[in-house]
């Protein structure tokens, strides 16, 4: 079974969220199944791209619009992955050192495109192509309704929603950019008015899945504004849960922690990497540790971290440390806060692969008060590491985290507000301060299995599944 992957983001080679992790994990793990699956994505300017040596498998020119453009698909010279992975190297377009930006319509298009050309030169083709996101979202319009590409039309094309609230959006005055189609069909891009790659990739993949079930079940009453259409659509859905590549992340031998830990020595790894932050952070080691890691985004609650930390940490005894970058006022207000609560509380603002690592091991308490979460792989790593984690009760953190009050082993909350996380806090504390249970809650999450083994062979079934 040959899967072709596509996807604006791969770990290790570039990421800006978790679509990273599960690109660069899945395809690993279905391998492992006995497919041969591979990974094509854009060809950046960064530390990946600078550090290995590549060679081209194919060249050719695309047509965007009336623009001409010349674009290879290279290859590392020696494999460097546990999968095949192919790159679009489109010089100026994509070759940047960012991954998204405002220009991302005609970069992405031209991405399709060139991901299109190349399939059909392929003398093996993929039996099954796997988008992601909104990105990848024209490419199932594309197999079906564009001229060029009809002999690919029988190759059943998977769409994975990882994010529902991005979605592409462009005029219909580019839609002569795209490889000319039959213009009845012109429909099926459109989404209330506008082109919508997202909605087009759920009118026209064979499959659609989510990352979680719970979210596909949230997305058919939200979805900024494709509900109607999910629930339209609800028959061809389904949410698969996502996993952690537990090779990477694993304490007992992952490289960026300051001491490496499993079950029976979990209590001296964890301090070790929480005397480590606290020195660092100027923290104090003997205080339970609270860290949120992640994008200070709205859909991660993370407006409300401000006033969440502002106020536990008035007159509670904890320590508190933010890793994240996003929204500027956010960023601003969390450094501001610094100074009123020195010794107790601090924020790096930026992207530190290694720094979440080390915060994931040193941490005694993870906080997720997001307000939209498909998946969530934060939680998981957390899990993993031994670090119980605070979560909303919404998308796949729904599906991962069981509270402790129901014979479970995390603390969750149902509203996005100061008052339930802060209340979660108490009850974290609380739950600290009763040792035994609490150390003994510790070495029962790190045992919990959320590998991507089980996950794998879900996308291998829903792809034999289609016929
Ligand atoms: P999302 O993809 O919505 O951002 P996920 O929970 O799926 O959320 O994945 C986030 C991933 O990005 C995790 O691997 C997390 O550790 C990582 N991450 C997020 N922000 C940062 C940061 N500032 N520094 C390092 N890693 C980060
Ligand atoms: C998205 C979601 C996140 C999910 C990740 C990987 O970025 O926001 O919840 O875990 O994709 O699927």
């Amino acid at each position: 079974m040959r899967i072709l992957h596509v996807s604006a983001e791969c770990y290790p080679v570039a990421k800006v969220g978790g679509l990273a992790d599960v690109v660069g994990a899945l395809p690993k793990y279905q391998n492992g199944l006995g497919a041969k699956s591979a990974v094509i994505m854009p060809f950046y300017n960064n530390s990946f791209s600078k550090k290995h040596n590549f060679k081209s498998t194919h060249e050719g020119i695309l047509i965007l619009g009336n623009q001409r453009i010349p674009y290879q698909v290279l290859q590392t010279e020696q494999a460097v992955l546990e999968f095949d992975i192919y790159f679009v190297h489109i010089e100026h377009l994509l070759y940047q050192d960012y991954v998204y930006s405002s220009n991302d319509m005609d970069r992405f298009l031209a991405f399709q495109i060139a991901v299109m050309n190349w399939i059909l030169t392929l003398d093996k083709k993929p039996d099954y192509i796997h988008c992601h996101d909104h990105h990848t979202g024209l490419i199932p319009f594309m197999a079906q309704e564009s001229y060029n590409y009809q002999s690919l039309n029988n190759i059943p094309i998977i769409t994975t929603i990882h994010n529902a609230q991005y979605q592409g959006w462009f005029g219909h005055e580019n839609l002569y950019k795209i490889p000319e189609f039959n213009i009845k069909q012109v429909g099926l891009l459109d989404w209330k008015g506008i082109v919508n790659p997202l909605a087009a990739a759920i009118k026209c993949a064979w499959r659609v899945t989510t990352v979680s079930p719970s979210y596909m079940e949230e997305l058919k009453l939200r979805a900024n504004g494709l509900e109607s259409l999910l629930r339209a659509e609800s028959g061809k859905c389904v949410g698969i849960l996502n996993g952690i590549d537990s090779k990477v992340w694993n304490p007992e031998t992952d490289d960026y922690l300051i001491k490496n830990y499993k079950k029976s020595t979990l209590q001296a790894g964890k301090l070790g990497n929480k005397k480590w932050l606290c020195q660092q952070f100027d923290l104090d080691a003997s205080k339970p540790l609270f860290v949120f890691i992640g994008r200070l985004v709205g859909e991660k609650g993370a407006e409300l971290l401000p006033a969440i930390c502002y106020e536990a940490l008035k007159n509670r005894q904890i320590s508190v440390l933010v890793l994240g970058s996003g929204d500027k006022t956010t960023e601003s207000q969390l450094m501001s806060l610094i100074p009123h609560y020195k010794g107790n509380y601090n924020a790096f603002i930026g992207y530190d692969e290694r720094l979440s690592h080390i915060m994931y091991a040193g941490a005694d308490f993870l906080l997720m008060p997001s307000r939209v979460e498909p998946c969530g792989l934060n939680q998981m790593y957390s899990l993993r590491y031994g670090t119980v984690p605070i979560v909303r009760r919404i998308g796949g953190l729904k599906d991962t985290v069981i509270d402790i009050g129901d014979g479970g082993f995390g603390i969750c909350h149902n509203q996005v507000s100061v008052s339930d996380v802060v209340y979660s806090i108490d009850r974290a504390v609380d739950f600290y301060n009763n040792t035994t249970a609490f150390r003994k809650n510790r070495k029962r999450i790190m045992e919990i299995d959320h590998s991507w083994n089980v996950s794998a062979q879900a996308y291998i079934n829903l792809y034999k599944s289609i016929n």
